[in-house]
Protein backbone atom coordinates (compact mmCIF):
# COMPACT_ATOMS: atom_id res chain seq x y z
CA UNK A 1 0.00 0.00 0.00
CA UNK A 2 1.36 3.44 -1.04
CA UNK A 3 -0.13 7.38 -0.78
CA UNK A 4 -1.11 10.13 -2.62
CA UNK A 5 -3.69 11.05 -6.32
CA UNK A 6 -7.86 11.92 -9.42
CA UNK A 7 -10.91 11.17 -11.76
CA UNK A 8 -13.94 10.60 -14.65
CA UNK A 9 -16.48 12.73 -16.15
CA UNK A 10 -19.52 12.74 -18.46
CA UNK A 11 -20.66 14.85 -21.56
CA UNK A 12 -23.35 14.62 -24.45
CA UNK A 13 -24.97 16.54 -26.90
CA UNK A 14 -25.03 16.42 -30.60
CA UNK A 15 -22.02 17.24 -33.13
CA UNK A 16 -22.47 17.71 -36.67
CA UNK A 17 -22.25 14.34 -37.67
CA UNK A 18 -23.25 13.24 -34.62
CA UNK A 19 -26.71 12.53 -33.84
CA UNK A 20 -29.16 11.21 -30.46
CA UNK A 21 -32.03 9.71 -30.98
CA UNK A 22 -34.62 9.28 -28.41
CA UNK A 23 -34.99 5.61 -27.96
CA UNK A 24 -36.90 3.48 -25.95
CA UNK A 25 -35.97 2.47 -22.28
CA UNK A 26 -35.41 -0.63 -20.53
CA UNK A 27 -32.17 -2.66 -20.08
CA UNK A 28 -30.57 -5.24 -17.39
CA UNK A 29 -28.17 -2.95 -16.33
CA UNK A 30 -28.17 0.92 -15.51
CA UNK A 31 -26.56 4.09 -14.35
CA UNK A 32 -26.87 7.39 -13.04
CA UNK A 33 -23.75 8.88 -11.85
CA UNK A 34 -20.35 7.87 -13.13
CA UNK A 35 -19.11 6.86 -9.83
CA UNK A 36 -21.96 4.77 -9.27
CA UNK A 37 -19.49 1.99 -8.33
CA UNK A 38 -17.54 3.37 -5.71
CA UNK A 39 -20.72 4.86 -4.68
CA UNK A 40 -22.08 1.62 -4.30
CA UNK A 41 -19.49 -0.45 -2.95
CA UNK A 42 -19.38 2.25 -0.08
CA UNK A 43 -23.02 2.58 0.34
CA UNK A 44 -23.83 -1.22 0.90
CA UNK A 45 -20.64 -0.94 3.40
CA UNK A 46 -21.62 1.63 5.95
CA UNK A 47 -24.64 0.40 8.58
CA UNK A 48 -26.51 3.56 9.14
CA UNK A 49 -28.44 3.63 5.54
CA UNK A 50 -29.48 6.81 5.25
CA UNK A 51 -30.71 6.82 1.25
CA UNK A 52 -34.03 8.69 0.79
CA UNK A 53 -33.44 10.73 4.38
CA UNK A 54 -31.72 13.27 4.77
CA UNK A 55 -28.69 15.03 6.55
CA UNK A 56 -29.69 17.74 8.98
CA UNK A 57 -29.48 20.96 7.00
CA UNK A 58 -27.81 23.97 8.89
CA UNK A 59 -29.52 26.97 7.65
CA UNK A 60 -32.53 27.56 5.70
CA UNK A 61 -32.51 28.10 2.15
CA UNK A 62 -35.09 29.68 -0.10
CA UNK A 63 -36.49 26.47 -1.26
CA UNK A 64 -39.50 25.86 -3.44
CA UNK A 65 -41.30 22.44 -3.26
CA UNK A 66 -41.98 20.42 -6.41
CA UNK A 67 -44.27 17.80 -5.34
CA UNK A 68 -44.32 14.77 -7.79
CA UNK A 69 -47.26 13.36 -9.15
CA UNK A 70 -45.39 10.75 -11.37
CA UNK A 71 -44.56 12.95 -14.32
CA UNK A 72 -41.74 12.64 -16.84
CA UNK A 73 -40.67 16.40 -16.33
CA UNK A 74 -40.62 17.02 -12.66
CA UNK A 75 -36.99 17.09 -13.15
CA UNK A 76 -37.27 19.25 -15.89
CA UNK A 77 -39.38 21.20 -13.36
CA UNK A 78 -36.67 21.24 -11.12
CA UNK A 79 -33.81 21.69 -13.46
CA UNK A 80 -36.06 24.94 -14.94
CA UNK A 81 -35.91 26.34 -11.04
CA UNK A 82 -32.67 26.16 -10.38
CA UNK A 83 -31.88 27.80 -13.70
CA UNK A 84 -33.39 30.78 -12.30
CA UNK A 85 -30.86 30.92 -9.41
CA UNK A 86 -33.41 29.15 -7.14
CA UNK A 87 -32.95 26.13 -5.06
CA UNK A 88 -35.31 23.38 -5.39
CA UNK A 89 -36.53 19.90 -4.06
CA UNK A 90 -38.13 17.41 -5.53
CA UNK A 91 -40.88 14.87 -3.22
CA UNK A 92 -42.50 12.10 -3.68
CA UNK A 93 -46.35 13.50 -3.38
CA UNK A 94 -47.07 11.72 -0.28
CA UNK A 95 -44.15 13.34 1.72
CA UNK A 96 -44.37 14.71 5.40
CA UNK A 97 -44.14 18.19 6.09
CA UNK A 98 -40.85 18.12 7.42
CA UNK A 99 -39.26 20.91 4.69
CA UNK A 100 -41.31 22.82 6.01
CA UNK A 101 -38.60 22.96 9.53
CA UNK A 102 -35.88 22.33 7.71
CA UNK A 103 -35.80 25.11 4.86
CA UNK A 104 -37.29 28.14 4.09
CA UNK A 105 -39.71 27.33 1.72
CA UNK A 106 -41.07 29.86 -0.73
CA UNK A 107 -43.35 28.33 -2.85
CA UNK A 108 -44.79 24.69 -3.93
CA UNK A 109 -45.24 23.29 -7.52
CA UNK A 110 -47.48 20.00 -7.80
CA UNK A 111 -46.21 18.18 -11.12
CA UNK A 112 -48.57 16.45 -13.92
CA UNK A 113 -49.01 12.94 -13.64
CA UNK A 114 -50.64 10.11 -15.43
CA UNK A 115 -53.91 10.01 -13.35
CA UNK A 116 -57.27 11.36 -13.63
CA UNK A 117 -57.55 13.13 -9.89
CA UNK A 118 -61.59 11.18 -10.30
CA UNK A 119 -59.72 7.49 -10.40
CA UNK A 120 -60.18 5.78 -7.15
CA UNK A 121 -56.50 5.51 -5.50
CA UNK A 122 -54.75 8.92 -7.25
CA UNK A 123 -52.63 10.53 -5.62
CA UNK A 124 -53.77 13.42 -3.49
CA UNK A 125 -51.65 16.42 -2.31
CA UNK A 126 -51.23 16.51 1.28
CA UNK A 127 -53.32 18.81 3.40
CA UNK A 128 -50.44 20.26 4.68
CA UNK A 129 -49.57 21.99 1.16
CA UNK A 130 -52.72 23.64 1.16
CA UNK A 131 -52.09 25.20 4.96
CA UNK A 132 -48.14 25.95 4.57
CA UNK A 133 -49.18 29.35 3.54
CA UNK A 134 -47.12 29.88 0.43
CA UNK A 135 -47.81 29.77 -2.75
CA UNK A 136 -48.64 27.33 -5.08
CA UNK A 137 -48.53 26.74 -8.51
CA UNK A 138 -50.33 23.55 -10.20
CA UNK A 139 -49.22 22.31 -13.59
CA UNK A 140 -51.58 20.01 -15.75
CA UNK A 141 -52.97 17.20 -12.91
CA UNK A 142 -51.50 19.33 -10.37
CA UNK A 143 -53.64 22.03 -11.70
CA UNK A 144 -56.92 19.65 -11.55
CA UNK A 145 -55.74 18.22 -8.24
CA UNK A 146 -56.14 21.84 -6.99
CA UNK A 147 -59.58 22.12 -8.60
CA UNK A 148 -60.53 18.35 -7.04
CA UNK A 149 -59.91 19.64 -3.73
CA UNK A 150 -60.21 22.92 -3.36
CA UNK A 151 -64.19 22.21 -4.56
CA UNK A 152 -64.43 22.56 -8.25
CA UNK A 153 -65.02 19.74 -10.50
CA UNK A 154 -62.71 18.23 -13.26
CA UNK A 155 -64.26 16.46 -15.54
CA UNK A 156 -62.71 13.76 -18.78
CA UNK A 157 -62.11 16.11 -21.70
CA UNK A 158 -64.20 15.28 -24.77
CA UNK A 159 -60.99 15.41 -27.10
CA UNK A 160 -57.08 15.03 -25.38
CA UNK A 161 -55.36 17.77 -26.01
CA UNK A 162 -51.93 16.69 -26.84
CA UNK A 163 -49.14 19.29 -28.33
CA UNK A 164 -48.94 22.80 -29.66
CA UNK A 165 -51.39 25.15 -28.61
CA UNK A 166 -52.32 28.85 -28.01
CA UNK A 167 -54.17 29.88 -25.01
CA UNK A 168 -55.90 33.46 -24.91
CA UNK A 169 -55.10 35.25 -21.66
CA UNK A 170 -58.72 37.25 -20.27
CA UNK A 171 -57.04 40.82 -20.54
CA UNK A 172 -57.02 41.01 -16.85
CA UNK A 173 -53.36 41.63 -15.41
CA UNK A 174 -51.95 38.74 -12.92
CA UNK A 175 -48.45 38.68 -11.76
CA UNK A 176 -48.18 35.02 -13.29
CA UNK A 177 -48.34 36.27 -17.08
CA UNK A 178 -46.66 39.54 -16.43
CA UNK A 179 -44.53 40.63 -19.77
CA UNK A 180 -46.57 37.49 -21.55
CA UNK A 181 -48.57 38.60 -24.51
CA UNK A 182 -52.37 38.13 -24.82
CA UNK A 183 -51.83 34.92 -26.89
CA UNK A 184 -49.22 32.23 -25.91
CA UNK A 185 -47.83 29.87 -27.48
CA UNK A 186 -47.83 26.54 -24.89
CA UNK A 187 -47.19 22.43 -25.10
CA UNK A 188 -50.65 20.71 -23.68
CA UNK A 189 -50.87 17.11 -22.46
CA UNK A 190 -53.90 16.37 -21.16
CA UNK A 191 -57.26 14.26 -20.81
CA UNK A 192 -58.99 15.59 -18.21
CA UNK A 193 -59.81 19.37 -17.78
CA UNK A 194 -61.78 21.97 -15.41
CA UNK A 195 -65.13 22.59 -15.45
CA UNK A 196 -65.79 24.39 -12.21
CA UNK A 197 -63.93 26.68 -10.19
CA UNK A 198 -63.04 25.85 -7.00
CA UNK A 199 -64.47 28.71 -5.10
CA UNK A 200 -62.51 31.84 -4.93
CA UNK A 201 -60.79 31.27 -8.34
CA UNK A 202 -61.53 32.72 -11.28
CA UNK A 203 -60.59 31.42 -15.24
CA UNK A 204 -57.29 33.17 -16.27
CA UNK A 205 -56.69 32.55 -19.94
CA UNK A 206 -58.96 29.62 -22.21
CA UNK A 207 -57.42 27.46 -25.06
CA UNK A 208 -59.67 25.98 -28.03
CA UNK A 209 -59.83 22.27 -25.56
CA UNK A 210 -59.68 23.70 -22.36
CA UNK A 211 -62.22 26.34 -21.09
CA UNK A 212 -60.14 27.06 -18.14
CA UNK A 213 -56.49 26.72 -19.54
CA UNK A 214 -55.27 28.90 -16.08
CA UNK A 215 -56.83 29.41 -12.86
CA UNK A 216 -55.77 31.85 -10.05
CA UNK A 217 -57.16 32.44 -6.89
CA UNK A 218 -58.24 36.06 -5.61
CA UNK A 219 -55.52 36.37 -3.17
CA UNK A 220 -52.95 35.86 -6.41
CA UNK A 221 -51.22 33.11 -4.47
CA UNK A 222 -52.29 30.20 -6.11
CA UNK A 223 -52.44 28.79 -9.59
CA UNK A 224 -53.18 26.24 -12.11
CA UNK A 225 -51.92 25.87 -15.43
CA UNK A 226 -52.90 23.12 -17.95
CA UNK A 227 -49.81 23.60 -20.04
CA UNK A 228 -46.64 22.19 -19.29
CA UNK A 229 -44.25 25.75 -19.20
CA UNK A 230 -41.02 23.71 -18.13
CA UNK A 231 -40.71 22.21 -21.41
CA UNK A 232 -39.02 23.82 -24.37
CA UNK A 233 -42.15 23.63 -26.48
CA UNK A 234 -43.83 26.81 -24.62
CA UNK A 235 -41.07 29.40 -25.29
CA UNK A 236 -42.41 31.37 -22.89
CA UNK A 237 -42.35 28.84 -20.08
CA UNK A 238 -39.60 29.91 -18.42
CA UNK A 239 -41.06 33.52 -18.20
CA UNK A 240 -43.92 32.09 -16.30
CA UNK A 241 -42.16 29.95 -14.06
CA UNK A 242 -39.54 33.33 -13.51
CA UNK A 243 -42.84 34.96 -12.35
CA UNK A 244 -44.27 32.49 -10.12
CA UNK A 245 -40.59 31.88 -8.73
CA UNK A 246 -39.97 35.58 -8.55
CA UNK A 247 -43.24 37.72 -8.51
CA UNK A 248 -45.31 34.97 -6.33
CA UNK A 249 -42.98 33.27 -4.10
CA UNK A 250 -40.78 36.28 -3.81
CA UNK A 251 -37.75 34.15 -4.28
CA UNK A 252 -34.50 36.20 -4.17
CA UNK A 253 -32.61 34.37 -6.91
CA UNK A 254 -29.03 33.98 -5.64
CA UNK A 255 -29.04 30.52 -5.40
CA UNK A 256 -26.19 29.22 -7.62
CA UNK A 257 -23.38 26.96 -8.05
CA UNK A 258 -21.06 28.71 -6.87
CA UNK A 259 -22.55 30.07 -3.37
CA UNK A 260 -23.26 26.18 -3.33
CA UNK A 261 -19.74 25.66 -3.02
CA UNK A 262 -19.08 28.27 0.03
CA UNK A 263 -22.46 27.12 1.69
CA UNK A 264 -21.19 23.46 1.28
CA UNK A 265 -18.09 24.08 3.23
CA UNK A 266 -19.78 25.73 5.65
CA UNK A 267 -22.20 22.59 6.50
CA UNK A 268 -19.55 20.09 5.83
CA UNK A 269 -17.77 21.70 8.62
CA UNK A 270 -20.79 22.77 11.32
CA UNK A 271 -21.68 18.43 10.44
CA UNK A 272 -18.04 16.55 10.65
CA UNK A 273 -17.01 18.95 13.52
CA UNK A 274 -13.60 17.78 14.56
CA UNK A 275 -14.40 14.09 13.15
CA UNK A 276 -11.93 12.45 10.48
CA UNK A 277 -13.82 11.80 6.88
CA UNK A 278 -12.51 9.10 4.41
CA UNK A 279 -13.09 9.17 0.74
CA UNK A 280 -12.81 6.40 -1.55
CA UNK A 281 -12.17 8.30 -4.88
CA UNK A 282 -12.90 6.64 -8.21
CA UNK A 283 -10.71 9.25 -10.79
CA UNK A 284 -14.54 10.02 -12.00
CA UNK A 285 -15.65 13.92 -11.28
CA UNK A 286 -18.39 12.89 -8.65
CA UNK A 287 -16.05 11.61 -5.96
CA UNK A 288 -13.05 14.10 -7.23
CA UNK A 289 -15.26 17.21 -6.40
CA UNK A 290 -16.57 15.66 -3.10
CA UNK A 291 -13.02 15.01 -2.22
CA UNK A 292 -11.96 18.69 -2.98
CA UNK A 293 -15.15 20.34 -1.28
CA UNK A 294 -14.31 18.26 1.58
CA UNK A 295 -10.75 18.88 1.66
CA UNK A 296 -11.55 23.15 0.93
CA UNK A 297 -13.66 22.33 4.54
CA UNK A 298 -11.62 20.22 6.79
CA UNK A 299 -7.69 19.80 5.27
CA UNK A 300 -5.87 17.25 6.60
CA UNK A 301 -8.64 15.44 8.55
CA UNK A 302 -10.00 13.83 5.21
CA UNK A 303 -7.98 11.47 3.85
CA UNK A 304 -8.68 9.87 0.28
CA UNK A 305 -8.17 6.37 -0.86
CA UNK A 306 -7.58 5.11 -4.04
CA UNK A 307 -7.66 1.90 -5.00
CA UNK A 308 -5.93 0.64 -8.74
CA UNK A 309 -7.55 -2.25 -9.20
CA UNK A 310 -5.75 -2.76 -11.94
CA UNK A 311 -8.46 -2.56 -14.82
CA UNK A 312 -8.11 1.14 -15.04
CA UNK A 313 -6.77 3.17 -18.47
CA UNK A 314 -3.41 3.78 -19.54
CA UNK A 315 -2.26 6.46 -17.14
CA UNK A 316 -5.11 6.79 -15.19
CA UNK A 317 -4.18 5.97 -11.51
CA UNK A 318 -0.91 8.16 -12.19
CA UNK A 319 -3.41 11.11 -13.02
CA UNK A 320 -5.56 10.47 -9.91
CA UNK A 321 -2.63 10.42 -8.01
CA UNK A 322 -1.29 13.91 -9.56
CA UNK A 323 -4.25 15.57 -9.16
CA UNK A 324 -5.12 14.79 -5.26
CA UNK A 325 -1.79 14.56 -3.76
CA UNK A 326 0.38 17.16 -6.30
CA UNK A 327 -2.31 19.56 -7.25
CA UNK A 328 -4.47 19.40 -4.03
CA UNK A 329 -2.41 18.32 -1.89
CA UNK A 330 -4.95 15.84 0.12
CA UNK A 331 -3.77 12.86 1.96
CA UNK A 332 -3.84 10.08 -0.28
CA UNK A 333 -3.44 6.96 0.21
CA UNK A 334 -3.14 5.18 -3.00
CA UNK A 335 -3.39 1.23 -3.14
CA UNK A 336 -1.93 -1.04 -5.91
CA UNK A 337 -4.41 -3.69 -5.55
CA UNK A 338 -3.65 -4.71 -9.32
CA UNK A 339 -2.35 -7.92 -8.50
CA UNK A 340 -5.15 -9.22 -5.80
CA UNK A 341 -7.84 -8.14 -8.38
CA UNK A 342 -6.18 -9.97 -11.31
CA UNK A 343 -5.64 -12.94 -9.56
CA UNK A 344 -9.76 -12.98 -7.95
CA UNK A 345 -10.84 -12.58 -11.74
CA UNK A 346 -8.63 -15.23 -12.98
CA UNK A 347 -10.80 -17.59 -15.07
CA UNK A 348 -13.62 -14.93 -14.36
CA UNK A 349 -15.92 -14.62 -17.30
CA UNK A 350 -19.23 -14.33 -16.65
CA UNK A 351 -19.59 -10.28 -16.63
CA UNK A 352 -21.88 -10.58 -13.62
CA UNK A 353 -19.89 -12.72 -11.44
CA UNK A 354 -16.70 -10.04 -13.03
CA UNK A 355 -18.22 -7.19 -11.16
CA UNK A 356 -18.72 -9.11 -7.42
CA UNK A 357 -15.93 -10.55 -7.50
CA UNK A 358 -14.28 -6.44 -8.08
CA UNK A 359 -17.00 -5.04 -6.06
CA UNK A 360 -15.86 -7.49 -2.98
CA UNK A 361 -12.21 -7.09 -3.79
CA UNK A 362 -12.75 -3.45 -3.59
CA UNK A 363 -14.62 -3.63 -0.38
CA UNK A 364 -12.32 -5.78 1.43
CA UNK A 365 -9.25 -3.12 0.68
CA UNK A 366 -10.80 -0.68 1.27
CA UNK A 367 -11.76 -1.90 4.95
CA UNK A 368 -8.51 -3.17 5.37
CA UNK A 369 -7.37 0.71 4.31
CA UNK A 370 -9.50 2.18 6.57
CA UNK A 371 -8.24 0.36 9.48
CA UNK A 372 -4.96 1.29 8.70
CA UNK A 373 -5.73 4.94 8.92
CA UNK A 374 -7.62 4.35 12.57
CA UNK A 375 -10.51 5.97 13.79
CA UNK A 376 -12.74 7.81 11.04
CA UNK A 377 -16.12 9.36 11.73
CA UNK A 378 -17.64 9.68 8.45
CA UNK A 379 -17.54 8.40 4.90
CA UNK A 380 -17.78 11.09 2.14
CA UNK A 381 -19.82 9.85 -0.56
CA UNK A 382 -20.85 11.28 -4.10
CA UNK A 383 -24.10 10.72 -4.39
CA UNK A 384 -25.87 13.11 -6.92
CA UNK A 385 -29.67 14.54 -6.95
CA UNK A 386 -30.92 12.01 -9.54
CA UNK A 387 -29.78 8.95 -7.37
CA UNK A 388 -31.19 10.31 -4.24
CA UNK A 389 -34.83 11.42 -6.09
CA UNK A 390 -34.91 7.68 -7.42
CA UNK A 391 -34.44 5.91 -4.12
CA UNK A 392 -37.28 8.35 -2.73
CA UNK A 393 -40.16 8.94 -5.10
CA UNK A 394 -39.56 5.31 -6.91
CA UNK A 395 -43.70 5.06 -6.32
CA UNK A 396 -44.42 8.07 -7.76
CA UNK A 397 -41.73 8.84 -10.45
CA UNK A 398 -42.72 7.57 -13.42
CA UNK A 399 -39.00 7.41 -14.10
CA UNK A 400 -38.37 5.65 -11.79
CA UNK A 401 -34.45 3.48 -12.52
CA UNK A 402 -33.66 0.29 -11.26
CA UNK A 403 -29.73 -0.27 -9.72
CA UNK A 404 -28.83 -3.34 -10.66
CA UNK A 405 -25.11 -2.12 -9.42
CA UNK A 406 -26.20 -1.81 -6.17
CA UNK A 407 -26.06 -5.92 -6.11
CA UNK A 408 -22.38 -5.86 -6.19
CA UNK A 409 -20.20 -7.10 -3.31
CA UNK A 410 -21.01 -7.86 0.30
CA UNK A 411 -22.57 -6.11 3.50
CA UNK A 412 -20.15 -5.69 5.72
CA UNK A 413 -22.54 -3.68 8.43
CA UNK A 414 -19.41 -3.16 10.97
CA UNK A 415 -17.79 0.18 9.58
CA UNK A 416 -20.49 2.23 11.41
CA UNK A 417 -19.39 5.44 9.63
CA UNK A 418 -21.68 8.10 9.33
CA UNK A 419 -22.20 9.56 5.67
CA UNK A 420 -21.64 12.89 4.45
CA UNK A 421 -22.86 13.22 1.20
CA UNK A 422 -22.63 17.11 -0.25
CA UNK A 423 -23.90 16.50 -3.84
CA UNK A 424 -26.80 15.09 -2.95
CA UNK A 425 -28.87 18.26 -3.71
CA UNK A 426 -26.97 18.88 -6.97
CA UNK A 427 -27.61 17.78 -10.37
CA UNK A 428 -24.70 16.06 -12.67
CA UNK A 429 -23.77 19.81 -15.24
CA UNK A 430 -24.08 21.52 -11.53
CA UNK A 431 -21.39 19.22 -9.91
CA UNK A 432 -19.33 20.26 -12.57
CA UNK A 433 -19.96 23.84 -11.82
CA UNK A 434 -18.82 23.26 -8.44
CA UNK A 435 -15.75 21.16 -9.53
CA UNK A 436 -15.03 24.67 -12.09
CA UNK A 437 -15.61 26.69 -9.30
CA UNK A 438 -13.55 24.99 -6.46
CA UNK A 439 -10.44 25.28 -9.09
CA UNK A 440 -10.84 21.60 -10.60
CA UNK A 441 -9.60 21.45 -14.43
CA UNK A 442 -11.91 21.08 -16.75
CA UNK A 443 -10.02 18.06 -17.52
CA UNK A 444 -11.24 17.09 -14.49
CA UNK A 445 -14.53 17.68 -14.70
CA UNK A 446 -15.70 17.01 -17.97
CA UNK A 447 -14.56 13.34 -18.19
CA UNK A 448 -16.59 10.54 -19.94
CA UNK A 449 -18.10 8.19 -17.23
CA UNK A 450 -15.88 5.01 -16.70
CA UNK A 451 -17.34 2.02 -15.25
CA UNK A 452 -16.02 0.87 -11.65
CA UNK A 453 -15.26 -2.64 -13.26
CA UNK A 454 -13.19 -0.60 -16.14
CA UNK A 455 -11.53 -2.38 -18.68
CA UNK A 456 -12.53 -5.91 -16.97
CA UNK A 457 -16.29 -5.28 -18.99
CA UNK A 458 -14.82 -4.57 -21.97
CA UNK A 459 -12.61 -7.56 -22.45
CA UNK A 460 -14.47 -9.84 -23.29
CA UNK A 461 -13.99 -13.49 -21.23
CA UNK A 462 -10.93 -13.92 -19.61
CA UNK A 463 -9.35 -11.13 -18.07
CA UNK A 464 -5.86 -10.84 -17.89
CA UNK A 465 -2.29 -8.35 -18.17
CA UNK A 466 -2.05 -9.01 -21.52
CA UNK A 467 -5.13 -8.62 -22.72
CA UNK A 468 -5.52 -5.44 -20.46
CA UNK A 469 -2.40 -3.91 -21.95
CA UNK A 470 -3.73 -4.12 -25.59
CA UNK A 471 -6.72 -3.06 -24.31
CA UNK A 472 -5.08 0.03 -22.94
CA UNK A 473 -2.87 0.86 -26.26
CA UNK A 474 -6.25 0.83 -28.05
CA UNK A 475 -8.09 2.53 -25.96
CA UNK A 476 -5.26 5.08 -25.77
CA UNK A 477 -5.29 5.93 -29.43
CA UNK A 478 -9.02 5.86 -29.32
CA UNK A 479 -9.44 8.75 -27.42
CA UNK A 480 -6.64 10.22 -28.53
CA UNK A 481 -7.82 10.72 -31.88
CA UNK A 482 -11.14 11.59 -30.35
CA UNK A 483 -10.09 14.26 -28.33
CA UNK A 484 -7.98 15.45 -31.28
CA UNK A 485 -11.09 16.04 -33.44
CA UNK A 486 -12.89 18.00 -30.77
CA UNK A 487 -15.38 15.00 -30.64
CA UNK A 488 -14.45 13.85 -26.68
CA UNK A 489 -16.81 16.29 -24.78
CA UNK A 490 -19.72 15.62 -27.40
CA UNK A 491 -19.90 11.92 -26.83
CA UNK A 492 -20.94 10.37 -23.50
CA UNK A 493 -18.74 7.77 -23.63
CA UNK A 494 -15.87 6.38 -26.46
CA UNK A 495 -13.94 3.78 -26.26
CA UNK A 496 -12.57 0.46 -27.60
CA UNK A 497 -13.49 -3.58 -26.47
CA UNK A 498 -11.39 -6.35 -26.96
CA UNK A 499 -12.87 -8.88 -28.46
CA UNK A 500 -12.24 -12.79 -27.76
CA UNK A 501 -12.28 -13.56 -31.52
CA UNK A 502 -8.93 -13.64 -33.34
CA UNK A 503 -9.04 -13.09 -37.68
CA UNK A 504 -6.52 -13.44 -40.41
CA UNK A 505 -4.92 -10.94 -41.68
CA UNK A 506 -1.89 -10.07 -43.59
CA UNK A 507 0.98 -8.16 -42.77
CA UNK A 508 4.11 -7.51 -45.26
CA UNK A 509 4.50 -11.26 -46.43
CA UNK A 510 3.50 -12.53 -43.36
CA UNK A 511 -0.27 -13.58 -42.32
CA UNK A 512 -1.37 -12.45 -38.65
CA UNK A 513 -4.09 -14.45 -36.42
CA UNK A 514 -4.89 -11.56 -33.79
CA UNK A 515 -7.64 -9.96 -31.53
CA UNK A 516 -10.51 -7.93 -33.35
CA UNK A 517 -11.41 -4.78 -31.16
CA UNK A 518 -14.78 -2.85 -31.74
CA UNK A 519 -15.28 0.82 -31.34
CA UNK A 520 -18.05 1.79 -29.21
CA UNK A 521 -19.17 5.84 -29.17
CA UNK A 522 -22.55 6.79 -27.79
CA UNK A 523 -24.20 9.72 -27.33
CA UNK A 524 -26.56 10.33 -24.33
CA UNK A 525 -28.40 12.06 -22.38
CA UNK A 526 -28.15 9.84 -19.11
CA UNK A 527 -27.31 6.17 -19.70
CA UNK A 528 -30.39 5.00 -19.57
CA UNK A 529 -31.04 5.26 -23.41
CA UNK A 530 -27.41 5.72 -25.93
CA UNK A 531 -27.53 5.96 -29.87
CA UNK A 532 -24.28 4.96 -31.85
CA UNK A 533 -22.58 8.30 -32.65
CA UNK A 534 -22.09 8.87 -36.45
CA UNK A 535 -18.63 9.33 -36.24
CA UNK A 536 -16.43 10.99 -39.21
CA UNK A 537 -15.06 8.50 -41.66
CA UNK A 538 -11.77 10.34 -41.29
CA UNK A 539 -11.53 9.86 -37.70
CA UNK A 540 -12.63 6.65 -37.80
CA UNK A 541 -9.90 5.84 -40.60
CA UNK A 542 -7.59 7.29 -38.38
CA UNK A 543 -8.42 5.40 -35.52
CA UNK A 544 -8.66 1.91 -37.32
CA UNK A 545 -5.12 2.96 -39.24
CA UNK A 546 -3.19 3.95 -35.79
CA UNK A 547 -4.64 0.80 -34.19
CA UNK A 548 -3.26 -2.12 -36.33
CA UNK A 549 -0.26 -0.24 -36.91
CA UNK A 550 0.69 0.86 -33.35
CA UNK A 551 -0.73 -2.60 -30.96
CA UNK A 552 0.85 -5.68 -32.66
CA UNK A 553 -1.52 -7.86 -30.95
CA UNK A 554 -4.58 -6.58 -33.06
CA UNK A 555 -5.57 -6.90 -36.91
CA UNK A 556 -8.64 -5.73 -36.90
CA UNK A 557 -11.28 -2.46 -36.12
CA UNK A 558 -15.61 -3.10 -36.23
CA UNK A 559 -17.75 -0.06 -35.44
CA UNK A 560 -20.49 -1.01 -32.85
CA UNK A 561 -23.72 0.34 -34.30
CA UNK A 562 -25.97 -0.50 -31.93
CA UNK A 563 -28.36 2.02 -29.92
CA UNK A 564 -29.39 1.63 -26.03
CA UNK A 565 -32.00 -0.32 -26.28
CA UNK A 566 -31.54 -3.27 -27.35
CA UNK A 567 -27.42 -2.58 -26.56
CA UNK A 568 -26.29 -1.65 -23.48
CA UNK A 569 -23.66 0.59 -23.89
CA UNK A 570 -20.66 -1.21 -22.47
CA UNK A 571 -20.49 -5.28 -24.36
CA UNK A 572 -20.36 -6.69 -20.93
P1 LIG B 1 -24.80 -0.02 -19.85
O1 LIG B 1 -23.67 -0.87 -20.36
O2 LIG B 1 -25.64 -0.73 -18.84
O3 LIG B 1 -24.10 1.17 -19.09
O4 LIG B 1 -25.61 0.58 -20.96
C1 LIG B 1 -24.75 2.35 -18.68
C2 LIG B 1 -23.69 3.22 -18.03
O5 LIG B 1 -23.23 2.60 -16.84
C3 LIG B 1 -21.85 2.33 -16.93
N1 LIG B 1 -21.69 1.02 -16.35
C4 LIG B 1 -21.21 0.82 -15.13
N2 LIG B 1 -20.76 1.71 -14.22
N3 LIG B 1 -20.33 -0.08 -12.77
C5 LIG B 1 -20.28 1.25 -13.06
O6 LIG B 1 -19.81 2.02 -12.24
C6 LIG B 1 -20.78 -1.02 -13.63
O7 LIG B 1 -20.78 -2.22 -13.33
C7 LIG B 1 -21.23 -0.53 -14.88
N4 LIG B 1 -21.74 -1.15 -15.97
C8 LIG B 1 -22.01 -0.17 -16.86
C9 LIG B 1 -21.52 2.38 -18.39
O8 LIG B 1 -20.16 2.73 -18.60
C10 LIG B 1 -22.46 3.44 -18.89
O9 LIG B 1 -22.00 4.75 -18.62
Amino acid sequence: MNVPIDSKKTANSTGDQMTEQPTNRGSRRVSTSDDIEVGTYLEIAQADRTIGSKPPVDDRMQTVVIMDFGSQYSRLIARRVRELNTYCEILPHDAGSEILETQDVIGIILSGGPNSVYESGAPMAPSWVYEAGVPLLGICYGMQLIAHQLGGTVESGTEREYGHAVIHKDGQDNVLFEGLDTEVPVWMSHGDRIAELPPGFRSMAYSENSPIAVMGDEKGACFGIQFHPEVAHTPQGVEILRNFVSGVCKGSGDWTPANFVSDAIDRIKERVGDGKVICALSGGVDSTVVAALIHKAIGDRLTCIFVDNGLMRKGEAERVQNVFASQLGVNLVFVDGTERFLKALKGVTDPEIKRKTIGQEFIEIFEEVAADIGEVDYLAQGTLYPDVIESVSADSNASHKIKTHHNVGGLPQHMNLKLVEPLRYLFKDEVRQAGIELGLSSQSVNRQPFPGPGLAIRIMGDVNYEKLEILRNVDWIVIDEIKADGLYEKLWQSFAVLTNTQTVGVMGDQRTYQYVVAIRAVTSADAMTADWARLPYETLGRISSRIVNEVAEVNRVVLDITSKPPGTIEWE
